[in-house]
C-alpha cells in the first residue's frame, strides 16, 4: 500500500515521464552560500526523477581553470579568453572540465575564494548561463545556484529563494568542508560567506536576488525533510494542477 507521498511520487515520475522530451520541467532553488540549497536540490532532483544542475560548481570548475593559469586579480580579457570554448559540465554528482573530472579538486578554499571573483565577471555569466540552458533541453532539471530563477530560467515553473541564518549556514558549511577532509574557521567562514554574499548580491550582472515569483524559504529552524515537504506542496500546486 503506498503513502500519500508515495502516490505522490508515482504521479509526479509519470507526469515527467510523459513530459520528458516534450517540454522539460525546470525548478530553480537560488540563495546564499550554505543555505543547503545543493543537498536540498540534490534530494529534491531524486524524489522527483529529475536531473539535478549544481551551477555552483561550474563557476568553481571555470575558478580552477584561472588559478591553473595565473592569480587574481584577473581582467576581464583574461577570462574572456578562458571561458571561451571552455567546455563545463556538472553531470550526476560529478563536474568536468572539458574532459578532466574536477569534482574533488574544486572544493578547495583557493577555489572557493576565486569562484566569488570570477563570478562578478560577464563573460564568465554569459558563457555558464549559455552552458546551464544547454543542459538542460528536453529534460526535467532541478537547477541551483543565484541566478537560476532570474537570468538562466526566468520561466521556470517552479522557483524557491533558500536562506537561513549566518550561524546556521556557516554551521553547514563547515560540516561539509568536515566531511572533505577540510578544517574550518567558523568566525572567518561567516567573514567570508558574508562577503561573499555582498558580492553576489551587488554584482550588476545576474546578481543573487530572489525572482519575482520564487517562494521565500527560511530554512534555519527546519530540517531537510520539513523543506522538501514544503517543496513538494508548492511544485504539486505550481507544475502539476
Ligand atoms: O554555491 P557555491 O558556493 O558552490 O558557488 C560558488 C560561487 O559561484 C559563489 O561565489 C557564487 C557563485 N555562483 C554564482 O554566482 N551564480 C550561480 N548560479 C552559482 C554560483
Amino acid at each position: 500500500m503506498r503513502s500519500p507521498f508515495g502516490i505522490f511520487r508515482y504521479i509526479l515520475s509519470t507526469c515527467a515521464f510523459i513530459f520528458k522530451g516534450v517540454m522539460g520541467i525546470i525548478i530553480t532553488i537560488d540563495g546564499p552560500a550554505g543555505a543547503g540549497k545543493s543537498t536540498t536540490a540534490r534530494a529534491l532532483a531524486e524524489k522527483l526523477g529529475f536531473d539535478f544542475l549544481d551551477t555552483g560548481a561550474m563557476y568553481r570548475a571555470v575558478a580552477l581553470a584561472c588559478i591553473r593559469i595565473t592569480q587574481p586579480p584577473f581582467s576581464e580579457d583574461f577570462l574572456t579568453g578562458v571561458v571561451k570554448g571552455l567546455q563545463v559540465r556538472s553531470q550526476a554528482g560529478k563536474v568536468f572540465l572539458d574532459q578532466e573530472e574536477v569534482t574533488a579538486l574544486i572544493r578547495s578554499p583557493e577555489v572557493t575564494r576565486t569562484s566569488g571573483i570570477i563570478a562578478s565577471s560577464e563573460s564568465v555569466r554569459k558563457r555558464m548561463v549559455e552552458l546551464q540552458r544547454l543542459s538542460v533541453e528536453g529534460k526535467n532539471v532541478v537547477c541551483e545556484g543565484r541566478d537560476q530563477g532570474t537570468v538562466a530560467f526566468p520561466k521556470a515553473q517552479c522557483k524557491f529563494f533558500l536562506t537561513a541564518d549566518a550561524e546556521a549556514r556557516a554551521q553547514r558549511r563547515a560540516l561539509e568542508n568536515q566531511a572533505n577532509g577540510l578544517q574550518t574557521n567558523l568566525e572567518e567562514l561567516i567573514r567570508e560567506n558574508q562577503a561573499r554574499d555582498d558580492r553576489d548580491a551587488k554584482r550588476t550582472t545576474g546578481p543573487m536576488v530572489p525572482a519575482a515569483d520564487a517562494i521565500l524559504l527560511d530554512n534555519s529552524q527546519m530540517d531537510i525533510d520539513q523543506v522538501l515537504a514544503l517543496m513538494e506542496k508548492e511544485i504539486r500546486e505550481r507544475c502539476f494542477k
